[in-house]
């Protein structure tokens, strides 16, 4: 298939794309700079200039494909309504394009709010609907489009992890660096499901070539590792010790990222893992922390 990829230079992305072209796949990536082309066409994938806001290159590039991956995000921490916004208005052109078309349209989206209090399922909705949402409510705006399009719900684990990862837990490792401990919210008992950033591109690949419209999978290797377990795991890494912080103290001792980081955020992929028949076999992310993963440079 020819498979136009936002978000192609990023971290999953770019594991992606590598995954895609491995499987004999054409791949056009949205890029918004020189060095974003670059590293896109240095795979051997194509390139389409434009960014989240140049709707009419994103709809360009649904028209020329067989199928659109969706995982760039502005991923700005200090204005997540903007976020919010282009990851709307980004959904919202594809589905738009796509209507009618049949062609695959699999797009990023997360674990949280799906199921408080429990380990989240592929059959759980979040009520997340409308502009105000997070992520724009983009995730029910691409699956209440099905039939019409045939949207596909990658939903990560919060962290996708391995080494070069700027994501949530490198945000963490940061924190215990600027702060001289590793820390947790309360007892740290809330655990995050996690995957390896190469099991992810399998999956977001395999998913492309298997999953049914409205599927919502879940790419998840480890259920929930918990985040005293990741604290202790960076403290090692760091030589620094693991301590608590009170649930009061976390966003100052976390900054934004402390909304996060005491959440309970666990996942099963049961589901995703048969009907992919996908089989994580990356390192588990208390391996990647041991290894330095995150704490080596
Ligand atoms: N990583 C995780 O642990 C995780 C967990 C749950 C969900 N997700 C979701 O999965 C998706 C991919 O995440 P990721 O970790 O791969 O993100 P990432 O490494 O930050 O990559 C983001 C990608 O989006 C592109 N991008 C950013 N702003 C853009 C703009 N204005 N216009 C066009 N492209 C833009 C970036 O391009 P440049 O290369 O030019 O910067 C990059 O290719 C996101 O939707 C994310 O929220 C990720």
């Amino acid at each position: 298939m020819r498979v136009f990829v936002t978000g192609a230079s990023g971290w999953i992305g770019s594991a992606t794309v590598d995954e895609l072209l491995a499987r004999g796949h054409q791949v056009v990536g949205l890029a918004r700079s020189d060095a974003s082309a670059a590293s896109i066409e240095a795979k051997g994938a194509a390139v389409r200039r434009g960014d989240l806001d140049t709707l009419d290159e994103l709809r360009a590039g649904a028209l020329e494909a067989d199928a659109v991956i969706h995982l760039a995000n502005k991923h700005d921490w200090s204005d997540p309504a903007e976020s919010s916004r282009a990851e709307r208005g980004a959904v919202e052109t594809f589905v738009d394009v796509l209507a009618g078309t049949g062609k695959p349209f699999l797009f990023a989206s997360g674990v949280a709010g799906l199921a408080p209090g429990r380990p989240s399922t592929e059959s759980d909705r979040t009520e997340w609907r409308g502009p105000q949402a997070p992520r724009g409510g983009a995730e029910n705006l691409a699956l209440d489009a099905v039939p019409e399009v045939a949207s596909v719900a990658l939903r990560f684990a919060p962290t996708v992890h391995g080494v070069g990862d700027h994501g949530f837990v490198s945000v963490i490792t940061q924190a215990a660096k600027d702060r001289g401990f590793a820390g947790y919210v309360g007892d740290g008992a809330n655990a995050w499901a996690a995957v390896h950033r190469a099991d992810a591109g399998r999956a977001v690949a395999l998913g492309l070539e298997k999953a049914p419209a409205g599927t919502a999978l879940h790419i998840v290797a480890e259920q929930g590792v918990s985040t005293r377990s990741i604290a202790e795991g960076i403290g090692r890494g760091l030589g620094l010790p693991a301590r608590s912080v009170d649930p009061d103290d976390a966003q100052d001792a976390f900054g934004w990222i402390s909304m996060f980081w005491g959440m309970d955020l666990q996942s099963v992929s049961a589901d995703t893992q048969r009907l992919l028949a996908w089989v994580p076999t990356g390192p588990t992310l208390l391996q990647d922390l041991e290894a330095g993963a995150y704490t080596s440079s």
